[in-house]
């Protein structure tokens, strides 16, 4: 954060605020890493279990802000909800340009759509708006933003974190587009990251998009993945280099086509976005497991 003596009093307090915030942070992760590094680090089974237990209930005003509901504290006083998936909008649209793709939307599919930042944007594009995620309190609340914007249907669809291919079973169809944002810093391993893009390439029609966020790994030791959950300390659970993402989405069957980074936001920091395609000769995939 950087400090911006212009402000007066109120402006100073807030950078040492966030100055201290992010100590903690830091000393956090660090803690964390240790521990991992001693051979604490948790099982793949372990994080999920863990990590079903934090999302799948609410918790309060701080999972509605984890959560990306609209009315949470985070977001109530400001416009940043509505930002987050205006931006998202407007880089999907940037990138479609880019590769020439304006099909119709018949089905646009987020994974882990929270509180409905993004779909209130997209959904209004699409016939139909799938929306996965952990919590049906959150689908509830997503269904209740997108019904507010548009009359597009709007599908929930509920896993649990120890079953992602789930979706696949549930969403028995192709969709145009895939959408994921703040997710995959949150999900149990890299690995299993994988198999959600597995699954994005099986869900997608030939020559569909995914629009992916991660958080980058940048070679220091605090940025590696953590394979650790602690609920105080969501997001950096998962992290990979540039281009080890590339190359993993390559391997999962997808053209990468364009990265858009993001080296720091008004949420956090660190972001990579990836836009993929689905070769247009590719046959749509069943609900066999992506593995
Ligand atoms: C930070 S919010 C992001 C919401 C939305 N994508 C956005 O950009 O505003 C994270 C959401 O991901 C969900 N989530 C967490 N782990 C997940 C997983 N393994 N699979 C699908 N969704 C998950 C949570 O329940 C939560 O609703």
């Amino acid at each position: 954060m950087q400090t911006n003596h212009s402000d007066g009093p109120a402006g100073r307090a807030r950078s040492v605020l966030g100055r201290c915030k992010q100590v903690a942070r830091q000393t956090r992760e660090t803690g964390l890493r240790v521990l991992a590094g001693l051979g604490m680090s948790q099982s793949e089974s372990k994080i999920s279990a863990e990590s079903q237990q934090y999302w799948a209930q609410p918790g309060g005003q701080s999972w509605e802000s984890d959560s990306h509901w609209r009315a949470a504290p985070e977001f109530d006083s400001t416009d940043l909800w509505s930002r987050i998936g205006r931006k998202h909008l407007a880089l999907f649209d940037k990138g479609a340009r880019m590769v020439e793709f304006d099909r119709p939307l018949d089905r646009v599919v987020e994974w882990g759509c929270g509180g409905g930042a993004n779909a209130v944007h997209f959904a209004p594009r699409a016939k139909e708006f799938v929306g996965i995620d952990i919590s049906a309190q959150t689908l509830e609340e997503c269904a209740k933003q997108v019904a507010a914007v548009c009359d597009t249907t709007f599908r929930p669809v509920r896993i649990d974190v120890a079953e992602p291919d789930e979706a696949l079973r549930q969403i028995n169809g192709p969709c145009d587009v895939f959408l994921c944002f703040y997710v995959f810093e949150l999900l149990p391993t890299p690995e299993y990251g994988e198999l959600v893009l597995r699954i994005a390439h099986s869900l997608l029609a030939p020559g569909g998009l995914a629009l992916i966020q991660v958080k980058y790994n940048d070679g220091r030791w605090l940025t590696k993945p953590r394979r650790r959950f602690r609920s105080s300390a969501l997001a950096d659970l998962t992290t990979y280099p540039i281009p080890v993402f590339w190359t993993l989405a390559e391997g999962c069957g997808f053209t990468p086509e364009m990265i858009h980074l993001v080296p720091k936001n008004e949420l956090d920091e660190r972001y990579a976005y990836f836009l993929l395609r689905k070769g247009e000769t590719e046959g749509q995939e069943s609900s066999n497991h992506p593995r």
